[in-house]
């Protein structure tokens, strides 16, 4: 949401929708691949040879190739491409079938989950050149990423978007300090909107996070309907240097494996090998 504020626009979100007639049901997945309650994460770089961007753009369903036009830019032409032909890499890997046959639905906001029942779930956050994934079985999760990059008016977003609690810390710290603070806030509030599905339509201000150097990823407190704060978990995430994310869900915690994010050629044959 923070690319909605600051980024390049993007084509209008599609609504929910079904995916290609001609897609197949999918077999269930393989939770071999799964340790017990395990959350597995992977990255991925944006970039790739023209061979590996024409292979994830094989991967695609018909509607996601006219979403994929639809960018004016070629780079978020590219990093669409690649962002959405890794999910369906990915989510071939633990079904067991080839990345074009899954069937990917929106939810009423948006979120992308598969059509078929299926226990698998999964999120996807992408900033910069990174696409970062998270899935497992049987719970709901949000995660995402983003760059370290000066914000000029980094006060007045969180004044804008954060709670109370969290605008006082954020300014009792360091102007240098403040910058990688406002990330590690705005990447928790952002995983906890995305596990729910509902995005903007839950009002930020609502529900506190931690944010100081040093403080363990925690909700501190949460309004509403959505549990109280010690039903949910919030992991840390730094996928590479100057990249900051985190991980949400509505459980104890889960053991959470974290593969190393790599280029978007090397994916596929990384799973391959395993
Ligand atoms: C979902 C949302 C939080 C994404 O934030 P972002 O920082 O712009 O983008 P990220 O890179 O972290 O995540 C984007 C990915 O999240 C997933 N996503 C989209 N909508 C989602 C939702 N409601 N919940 C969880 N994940 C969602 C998609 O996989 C998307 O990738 P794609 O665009 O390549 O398909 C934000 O766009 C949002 O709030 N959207 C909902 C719009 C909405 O609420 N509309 C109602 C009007 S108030």
């Amino acid at each position: 949401m923070l690319k909605l504020l600051l980024g390049p626009k993007r084509p209008p979100r599609a609504k929910p929708q079904v995916a290609d007639a001609d897609e197949v049901a999918i077999v269930k997945p393989d939770q071999s691949r799964f340790g017990p309650r395990e959350v597995q994460i992977w990255g991925i770089w944006l970039t790739a040879s023209d061979a590996a961007l024409a292979y994830y753009r094989s991967t695609l369903s018909l509607h996601e190739s006219q979403n994929a036009e639809k960018f004016r830019f070629p780079k978020l032409k590219r990093c669409y491409t690649l962002s959405r032909g890794g999910l369906r890499i990915l989510l071939a890997h633990y079904l067991g079938c080839p990345p074009n046959v899954i069937r990917l639905i929106n939810g009423p906001n948006g979120k992308p989950e598969l059509r078929d029942s299926s226990p698998i779930r999964f999120n996807v956050s992408h900033s910069g050149q990174m696409a970062l994934y998270a899935f497992t079985l049987g719970c709901e999760l949000g995660i995402d990423v983003e760059e370290l990059r000066e914000l000029d008016d980094l006060e007045s977003i969180a004044l804008r978007f954060f709670s109370t609690g969290e605008v006082s810390e954020l300014l009792s710290l360091n102007p240098e300090e403040r910058g990688f603070a406002f990330f590690r806030c705005w990447t928790r509030k952002e995983a906890y909107v995305k596990a729910i599905g509902d995005g903007l339509a839950i009002p930020l201000n609502r529900f506190r996070v931690t944010l100081l150097p040093g403080a363990p990823a925690r909700f501190v407190q949460i309004d509403g309907e959505m549990g109280t704060a010690s039903d949910w978990t919030l992991q840390h995430l730094e996928p590479a240097p100057g990249y900051v994310g985190a991980l949400a869900y509505q459980d104890s915690q889960r053991p959470t494996t974290i593969h190393p994010t790599v280029r978007a050629d090397k994916l596929p044959e990384i799973l391959h090998a395993r």
